[in-house]
This record gives structure tokens, C-alpha cells and sequence, in this order.
């Protein structure tokens, strides 16, 4: 991997350094469950949030109820809320209307502390030594970031995002994150900051099977209620959009992107050059991932996460709704 922390919390409890994060994300269902990892196994600098899975209102009201679901004193800095050419597209039918249906969700009781999510990220970057940035969403603030203040791409210590793979989920070939904003994702990929891609390739390992959902809602509660309510809901929808038995829950992408850098031992990856497709007709918004064996090919500007431990990902992952539920 390209970039990588050493595990920075062994399931036993933490270890020092915790890495910095700035998570960026439209939450969206499996937003929330990289919320909930990046809360408990990162030092957690501040979350910001895009339009994406639902509309920017809705992804930042998603955001504020779940910081106040566990409870953690992190800033909130909402950010786009369309991509940077095109015309916003969203995702209800997996995540609904409000971008989290399916679970009695409270009303939030915190304030949002900025909209200037761009703003938010290059402070934090020049702030903070070796920060990393994950983002689970569409990659607008992370380009918009970049843009305003190229020099950040060098204080950076990677950036973990959840997008793309070798198929897609949108089109044929365009994932969500990367097709709903190329032209983002072309910025960041040729930014030269060390990248970690968790695309669909390793994501639809990560199921949220019955039984995994059972586990979180045996745990005491609301949030672990909550998240069980809301796994059901997502897997439904998987279940309405895939074939019979092509999968057995929701693939639980985005805490993926979270645990590459907390815990990179549960991963496998292959280090390869990457580039968006931003012109294609049937392939707008694809992971081009260079795996030929030619002696021309450019270097590497990525790790692509192949293979996931899923059983010890969810471990992690309860662990930490666990956390949060006494
Ligand atoms: O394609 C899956 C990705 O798009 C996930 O991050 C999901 O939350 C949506 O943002
Ligand atoms: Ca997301």
C-alpha cells in the first residue's frame, strides 16, 4: 500500500499515534457506519459534508444526528452541494429521500459549526502534521480544497476514499462517488497526494448479512438500534436493485476507507496508476485502472484494496457501535 498507518488500535484497545482524520461523506447508510469507526479508532479533526447520497441539507441533518448519537465533540462544516460541472445526481433509491431512511432518527441538537467545508479542510490540513483525508462521498470538497490551495497536496499523509473498482454501480462502469462528480475525482487523483482506493472490487465484501445486523441490534440502546434499523433498510434496497442471491446484505462500503488506514492488516492491495474518465460516454466517471504488465505503464499513484477480512472488519465495527452503546 502506498500509504498506510501502522494498525493504529489493536482490537485489544488504542495505540499511539491515533491518525488524523477529516472525514468527508454524504451520509447515506454506510456513511454513518464510517462516521461511528472514525469516531472511535481515529483522532477525528472534523467531519464535512457534500451532496451526494441525498441532497446537501439532508446529508448534513444525516451528519449532525449522528454526532449527537454518539455523543463526540467534532466539528461538522457542510460543503458542496453539487459537483463541480455537472448536474447533481443522487442515490434514493438505496439510501431514500432523506438519505438515511428507515430508522426513528432524532432530531439534531447541535449546531453546525461552518459551510465552508473547502475552507474547513485546508485549515485543518496546515494544522496538522500527517493528516489524513477520507472521504466516502463524491470527491467535490476534497477538489475544491485542492484548487484553492495546491500546496496542501504535500501535508497530506494520504487520502482513503471510498469510489470506483473495476465495475460500477451507477453504470456499467461509473460507482457512485466517482460518476456523480468525475472532474472532482480527476483532481484528486492527479494531485500526487498518496491515495488509497476502496473501490466496489473489495466493498462488496463487506456485507451486512442478517446475522452481522442481529449482533448490532443485541448490543443496549438507541445508536445500535438505530444502525441495525438502518442496515435493514439498506440491504433491502440492495436486495430490490440486485439479482436473487448475488448478495447477502448491504455492502458496507465506507467504513472500508476508514479502516485502510486504522487497520491495514485486515487488507490486501495491489499499488497501481489510476485515472477518472471524465469524457466517456458509457464509461463517465471510471476507475481506468492500469494493470498491464507493460514496462510503459505510468507509476503507481494508488493502492487499489483487493481483498478484504470482512469477518475481522465487522468485528472492528462492532466493536467500536459497541463503544458508543454502553
Ligand atoms: O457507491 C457507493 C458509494 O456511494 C458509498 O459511499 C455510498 O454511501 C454512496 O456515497
Ligand atoms: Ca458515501
Amino acid at each position: 500500500m502506498l500509504a498506510v498507518m501502522s494498525d493504529a488500535r489493536s482490537p485489544s484497545g488504542p495505540q499511539s499515534p491515533r491518525p488524523v482524520v477529516v472525514l468527508d461523506c454524504d451520509p447515506g447508510h454506510d456513511d454513518a457506519i464510517a462516521i461511528v469507526a472514525a469516531a472511535h479508532f481515529t483522532d477525528l479533526a472534523g467531519i464535512t459534508t457534500v451532496a451526494g447520497n441525498a441532497p446537501l441539507p439532508r446529508t448534513t441533518h444525516n451528519a449532525l444526528v449522528m454526532r449527537d448519537l454518539l455523543g463526540i465533540d467534532v466539528p461538522v462544516h457542510s460543503g458542496a452541494d453539487r459537483p463541480l460541472v455537472r448536474e447533481p445526481k443522487f442515490a434514493p433509491d438505496v439510501h431514500g429521500a432523506s438519505g438515511l431512511d428507515g430508522a426513528d432518527l432524532p432530531a439534531p441538537t447541535t449546531p453546525l459549526d461552518g459551510t465552508d467545508a473547502a475552507r474547513f479542510i485546508i485549515d485543518t490540513v496546515r494544522s496538522n502534521d500527517g493528516i489524513w483525508l477520507v472521504p466516502t462521498g463524491p470527491l467535490t470538497n476534497i477538489a475544491l480544497a485542492l484548487r484553492l490551495a495546491p500546496e496542501i497536496a504535500d501535508r497530506i499523509r494520504g487520502i482513503s476514499l471510498m469510489g470506483g473498482g473495476s465495475f460500477g454501480n451507477r453504470t456499467v462502469m461509473g460507482e457512485f462517488n466517482i460518476w456523480a462528480d468525475p472532474e472532482a475525482a480527476h483532481v484528486v487523483f492527479d494531485a500526487g497526494v498518496p491515495l488509497t482506493m476502496a473501490g466496489l472490487d473489495v466493498t462488496h465484501q463487506f456485507l451486512a448479512t442478517p446475522a452481522r445486523v442481529d449482533r448490532v441490534r443485541a448490543l443496549p440502546g438507541q445508536l445500535a438500534e438505530v444502525l441495525a434499523d438502518l442496515l435493514v433498510f439498506f440491504s433491502a434496497t440492495y436486495g430490490e436493485i440486485h439479482d436473487d442471491g448475488a448478495l447477502s446484505g448491504g455492502a458496507v462500503h465506507d467504513p472500508l476507507a476508514v479502516l485502510a488506514v486504522t487497520h491495514p492488516s485486515i487488507f490486501e492491495s495491489v499499488d497501481r496508476r489510476v485515472d477518472i474518465e471524465t469524457h466517456g460516454i458509457l464509461t463517465r466517471g471510471m476507475t481506468v485502472i492500469d494493470e498491464r504488465t507493460v514496462r510503459a505503464r505510468a507509476a503507481p499513484n494508488c493502492a487499489v484494496l483487493t481483498t478484504v477480512d470482512a469477518d475481522a472488519a465487522f468485528d472492528l465495527i462492532h466493536g467500536a457501535i459497541a463503544h458508543y452503546s454502553r
